[in-house]
């Protein structure tokens, strides 16, 4: 599969991104994003990467399990790597891990797997050994492979034993035991206070505190930060049988390392899902600082059977709570006009998942406020998505600047119908005073989409307003550049409801004639008026070239729907607008398979019967005509007739044909068909 374009330079965005937030994190200690916003980074560029396996490189932030080690600490290997975890986000993304895990064992679909549930804190992994229940060393996780000695940080952790209890259980000769070192929100709180009282800059927030205190090169000045830790798992142990996570938990507990008291055992993969919802309302309460809960598979035993992929175990996943800030690019700056005219402009930025949502714009509000916050096109920017749907950008990222970034203007001119906006005194919205601007251009589109017309289901006009209104549409054509995360942003869409639009909206792509022609909304030309075009010319392209006179030689048009016709494809306004449909991909059938038959093609195996005096040739001449081209002549009208050719003064038969919807010709009509011209000059039309 072929790379797209926006693909190979997003992934090299993403990279760039998440190497310079690295270099923030672990070189200078000093993040400017979030870890939320970091890990946002980190799953988009995941997903590309699986998306397009051949993207790959080595050097890719994903290739990496975790940071370089520092160079100020003494290098620790881990004994058995210290993997991460995938993360999920929804629950259909928990379902298909339950799914795969059961698949990849070959137990069935409705088998009920046990899992551990924990909470996922929010600091930093380390990893303890103690040899026959004495601490030995202490270190971070590092890369994974290999962490940083920072055992006498461990030792000032005060939940930390030196020597494990061995009055239950004697501790085995050598464990491993792995968990997160945290720093308490209060205790956050008073550290930063304290420290700006000192001067010193301080930490973004309780995970980067943590990290910061336990990487101290003094450990005095370590013993001072409140650290706490919670065990969650082991490295290598000797000495001990482990059967399940659940085991490990609370024997762990028993030696006296502390486990988190949240952790529960359950059944089945819809219970994690309840429990995950639980903790995301608890979270607020809760002293520490969660991102999400972590999913484990209980049994030892099918956690060996699924093993790891290089980076992360298949039996367990963190599903994690929706980050509320993310940061992306404004690619562009556009207008969108509302219902009461207000032209709002709308930031375009490169899509981005936030609160739960892969998100690409966010409303800017107005000029003055662009101007305070000084948002620029090509600027890096925070967004947070709070109640709304919409999102909003809450400051640029200006030390990111690379001087090519381009201040925003307010154009003078309505971009949808080009009248001059006007402005209230003491407003800051500019609005469009054209009372026909806004409704018209929902109408005329909701029109295009409609069951008779394009037939886009899912399409109203409600959904219509809401999409202009976006300024995710500004005229007909932008119908098929609508991309999914576009309806993601709009209040009632959903994945399941934004994907059904996108596929009905392809689908409308093949269209017939008469429902295009329709669709245009051409004054005059209702269904059965654009029925008769269709039926007569049989291609667009003939339709476009035709008269107002060809328009009159259908039966049922007369003279002031033949020149609304003609004079609607001759507007080049008109023309370009059928243009663009088409290199969007639309699709037209011909309306009679004639084109390249002309000749004998339409008439070969038709049955033709004829009504009236034609008056130029004989009757019996024209039922030879047909006979010679492979039709059949049929005296009377019945269920099989094709077409009824009528000529001068026809008679009931004429009548039986308009009841039965039988396509009547006329006289000329046949002559075309059969390619001879009533006037001896050719007059075919490019259609037939
Ligand atoms: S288990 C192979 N359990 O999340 C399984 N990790 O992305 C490894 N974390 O590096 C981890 N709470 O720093 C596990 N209850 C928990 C956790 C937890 C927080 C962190 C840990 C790990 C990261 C994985």
């Amino acid at each position: 599969m072929a790379v797209p374009k926006e693909v190979q330079e997003r992934i090299k965005r993403l990279r760039e991104e998440i190497d310079y937030h690295n270099y923030r994190y672990y070189v200078l200690d000093s993040p400017v994003i979030s870890d939320e916003e970091y890990d946002a980074l980190m799953q988009e560029l995941l997903e590309l990467e699986e998306r397009y396996p051949e993207t790959i490189t080595p050097d890719s932030p994903t290739q990496r399990v975790g940071a370089p080690p520092s160079e100020k600490f003494k290098p620790v290997p881990h004994s058995i790597p210290m993997l991460s975890l995938d993360d999920a986000f929804t629950r259909a993304e928990v379902l298909e891990f339950d799914i795969r895990i059961k698949k990849f064992l070959g137990l069935p679909d409705d088998f009920v797997i046990e899992y551990t549930v924990e909470p996922k804190m929010d600091g930093l992994a380390v990893e303890l050994v103690y040899e026959d229940g004495v601490l030995k060393s202490g270190s971070t996780r590092g890369d994974g492979i290999t962490g940083e000695d920072v055992t006498a940080n461990i030792r000032t952790i005060k939940s930390v034993p030196l020597r494990l209890i061995s009055r239950n259980l004697p501790p085995p000769s050598l464990l491993e035991a792995r968990g997160e070192v945290y720093m308490e929100k209060e205790a956050f709180r008073r550290l930063n206070q304290e420290r700006e009282k000192r001067g010193q800059p301080p930490f973004a927030n309780p995970r980067n505190a943590a990290a910061g205190s336990l990487r101290q090169l003094d450990p005095s000045v370590t013993a001072q930060r409140p650290l706490d830790i919670y065990f969650y798992g082991i490295g290598l142990v000797k000495g001990h049988l482990f059967k399940t996570q659940w085991e490990i938990l609370s024997t762990l507990k028993k030696w006296g390392l502390r486990t988190n008291p949240m952790a529960r055992k359950l059944q089945g993969i819809r219970a994690a899902i309840n429990y995950h919802e639980k903790m995301a309302e608890k979270r607020p309460e809760l002293p520490y600082e969660i991102d999400g809960i972590v999913i484990k598979v209980n049994s030892l035993e099918l956690q060996h059977k699924l093993g790891s992929k290089t980076r992360s175990p298949r039996w367990a996943i963190a599903y994690k709570f929706e980050a509320a800030q993310a940061i992306t690019r404004i690619r562009d700056i556009i207008l969108s006009v509302g219902r009461t005219g207000a032209v709002t402009p709308v930031a375009i930025m490169e899509p981005v998942r936030v609160g739960g949502v892969t998100v690409s714009r966010a409303t800017l509000h107005n000029q003055d406020e662009i101007r305070r916050k000084d948002i620029r096109i090509g600027d890096w920017v925070i967004i947070r998505r709070a109640g709304d749907v919409i999102p909003e950008v809450v400051k640029p990222l200006k030390e990111r600047r690379t001087g090519a970034e381009k201040v925003f203007q307010m154009p003078d001119r309505c971009p949808v119908c080009g009248h001059r906006l006007e402005k209230g005194e003491d407003e800051a919205v500019w609005r469009c005073p054209n009372p026909d601007c806004f409704p018209r251009l929902v109408k005329r589109i909701a029109h295009f989409v409609s069951k008779p017309a394009m037939d886009i289901e899912g399409l109203g006009p409600k959904v219509v307003e809401q999409l202009v209104t976006a300024g995710i549409i500004r005229d007909i054509p932008d119908i098929y550049h609508i991309q999914k995360s576009d309806l993601l942003s709009l209040e009632g869409f959903g994945e399941r409801s934004a994907q059904n639009l996108i596929d009905a909206i392809e689908a409308s792509k093949k269209v017939s004639l008469s429902r295009f022609l329709f669709a245009l909304g051409i004054r005059h030309v209702g269904e059965v008026t654009a029925q008769l075009i269709a039926d007569h010319f049989g291609n667009l392209d003939a339709i476009m070239d035709a008269s107002e006179e060809d328009f009159l030689t259908i039966k049922g048009i007369g003279p002031e729907v033949a020149k609304s016709i003609a004079s609607w494809f001759q507007d080049t306004k008109n023309r370009k607008l059928v243009q663009k449909l088409r290199d969007s991909g639309i699709v037209i059938q011909e309306q009679f398979a004639t084109k390249d038959e002309r000749g004998h093609g339409p008439v070969k195996g038709r049955s033709f019967v004829f009504t009236g005096t034609l008056s130029s040739m004989a009757r019996s001449r024209a039922k030879e005509l047909v006979k010679e081209m492979g039709g059949r002549v049929m005296s009377t009208v019945g269920k099989n007739t094709d077409y009824v050719v009528a000529g001068k003064n026809p008679g009931s038969k004429y009548l039986k044909a308009q009841e039965m919807g039988i396509t009547i010709l006329t006289e000329d009509q046949f002559l075309n068909m059969i390619g001879e011209s009533s006037q001896g000059e050719t007059q075919e039309k490019k259609s037939v």
